[in-house]
């Protein structure tokens, strides 16, 4: 095995190159401050961070993570923890207690990087938290004390490629996030694919609108895109779209990686807005997360005069899988074709393949460097993903007589909202924590602008009122317990939950009587 380090990869290359005193964070704080770090500082930052996280006595493979919005100290903590050989985990600053409580204690994570605003969501769980050994809050004196004391070099762990280096957790149909461990060698695919889908060139100003709490800040605002040597501008902000067509303007931003929701939140703001800034220096627009139909690739192309490339991969591949890319004629509503190096079909449910045209399961030949390597502490539920040698994604496609891949669904009851990845269990375990619900079955319904919104059926305890204001609280409640993302937008109240024999609540059914469909095989019902 070869000596690898990824954050090494990503910008202590630049910064021990020409490119030392160029500026490869431009950040943009929620209240208006800015600042720029150079390839040398983040360098130099992420060694100083490394040498704190050594002072409270990191050890190698030990999980660190950060429960942070986008501030700079997420970046080069980030880049840090990897630099001493430790699991770097990131999570949204919507995570509520139990989302929090859920992944630092399957983790066993041993230090969790965070600021004053958020630390109080995690003093809620902490006594449940045995093995969190320190909590860093970034504003505190003793952390920026131990900053200003460290030394600015740091002799960087020996990794090797296959060591692991980031882990993410995402949701499936069933049960708690799942921790998808990535090794420091998934850079080399992210760069790669940085390249030749993003197109990043050296004098690029990159804009990646995604938050590292999600893969895509990890391998295309972080690690990929860095290591390029190309510019990145990171807004802690909230979307408007005033904000946004302002920052493309003032940065000058000629790349950029966005989601499908926040281009229909843009078209739904009209073309003439677009038209009052000058974005002449935007060359590339890139889309990922969810379904990217061929309506707002066409209110791109009015209102930009470009059009948007839409790519696809998930969490477990670590980097893109299908994508159009520059050279390639875009056919509206297709993903594209795999990569190079890729090998995608499409699979029956017992892993043979089909043929074009025929839809079924999206399954990629295992084994390309960003390819998942773990699920923590859930070595069955690893292999559960791959069949005859093929990983499994989930998600149903097909694939054209020219080789192009069409989106056709999820294969199980995962939801996308707003491009965000939640489970159902999930939301209905925070459910059912409520004094008020016994049961609750959890659905993505169709959404115009965000793709999926979450729909809550619930069942109340036989003396509470099903009233409106109850199923307010019952939103908010989720909102608190899980996550600002992750809370029902609608709520139905119901008598019984269609069930298997079994006791499993049937989404499907759920899912086929709001939207009017034929709810089709029930032999495995409960009576209903
Ligand atoms: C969905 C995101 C259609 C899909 C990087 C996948 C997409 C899940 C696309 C992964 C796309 C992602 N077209 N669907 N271009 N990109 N998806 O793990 O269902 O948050 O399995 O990673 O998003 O979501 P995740």
């Amino acid at each position: 095995m070869k000596y690898l380090n990824a954050a090494v990869e990503a910008v202590d290359k630049n910064a021990q190159s020409e490119r030392r005193n160029k500026v490869a964070l431009y950040w943009e704080g929620e209240d208006g401050t800015k600042k720029k770090i150079t390839f040398l500082e983040m360098s130099l930052l992420s060694n100083k961070f490394a040498s704190v996280l050594k002072s409270y006595g990191i050890q190698r493979e030990d999980r660190v993570f950060f429960f942070l919005p986008r501030v700079p100290e997420l970046f080069y903590g980030f880049l840090g923890a990897l630099k001493t050989g430790a699991i770097a985990g990131t999570m949204f600053a919507a995570f509520g207690p139990q989302a929090l409580q859920d992944r630092l204690d399957n983790s066993d994570a041993k230090i969790l990087v965070t600021n004053q605003a958020l630390k109080p969501r995690i003093d809620k769980v902490r006594s449940k938290l045995p093995n969190l050994k320190h909590v860093i809050v970034i504003e505190s004196d003793a952390f920026q004390k131990r900053m200003a004391d460290a030394s600015n070099q740091f002799r960087i762990a020996q990794t090797q490629e296959e060591d692991p280096a980031f882990m993410l957790y995402t949701s499936g149909t069933t049960g708690k996030p799942k921790g998808v461990v990535h090794v420091h060698k998934a850079i080399y695919h992210q760069q790669k694919t940085a390249k030749l889908v993003l197109d990043l060139q050296e004098d690029d100003i990159y804009w990646c609108t995604a938050d590292p709490g999600w893969v895509t800040g990890i391998a295309y605002e972080i690690l990929g895109t860095l290591s390029l040597g190309a510019s990145t501008v990171v807004h802690e902000g909230r979307f408007t779209p005033e904000t946004w067509y302002r920052i493309l303007q003032e940065y000058k931003v000629s790349v950029w990686y966005t989601a499908p929701t926040a281009i229909r939140m843009l078209a739904a703001a009209g073309t003439d807005l677009v038209k009052k800034y000058d974005l002449s220096s935007l060359r590339h627009m890139t889309s990922v997360g969810e379904p990217l139909n061929p309506e707002p690739i066409k209110w791109g192309k009015k209102a930009f005069g470009l059009y948007f490339y839409d790519t696809y991969w998930q969490t477990e591949t670590g980097g893109m899988m299908i994508a159009n890319r520059p050279g390639l004629k875009i056919k509206l509503g297709s993903m594209g074709k795999p990569l190079p190096g890729i090998e995608a079909a499409v699979a029956d449910d017992k892993g043979n393949l089909l043929k074009v045209k025929q839809p079924g399961n999206l399954v990629f030949k295992k084994g390309w460097d960003s390819m998942m390597r773990k699920i923590w502490r859930r070595p069955k539920k690893y292999e559960s993903y791959f069949k005859k040698g093929w990983y499994v994604t989930g998600d149903q496609a097909y694939k054209d007589e020219d080789g192009y891949y069409w989106f056709v669904g999820r294969a199980d009851d995962v939801i996308k909202t707003s491009g965000e990845r939640v489970g159902p269990f999930e939301v209905e375990s925070a459910l059912v924590d409520h004094p008020a619900v016994v049961e609750a079955g959890v659905i993505g319904k169709p959404d115009k602008l965000r793709g999926e919104i979450i729909k809550a059926f619930v069942t109340l305890k036989k003396d509470v009122k099903p009233t409106e204001k109850l199923k307010e609280e019952l939103s908010e409640f989720v909102k608190h317990h899980l996550a600002g993302h992750a809370y029902p937008r609608e709520i139905e109240f119901i008598e019984r939950l269609p069930k298997t024999r079994s006791g499993k609540i049937m989404r499907r059914i759920l899912k086929a009587k709001e939207l009017g469909l034929d709810i089709g095989d029930t032999s495995t019902l409960e009576e209903y």
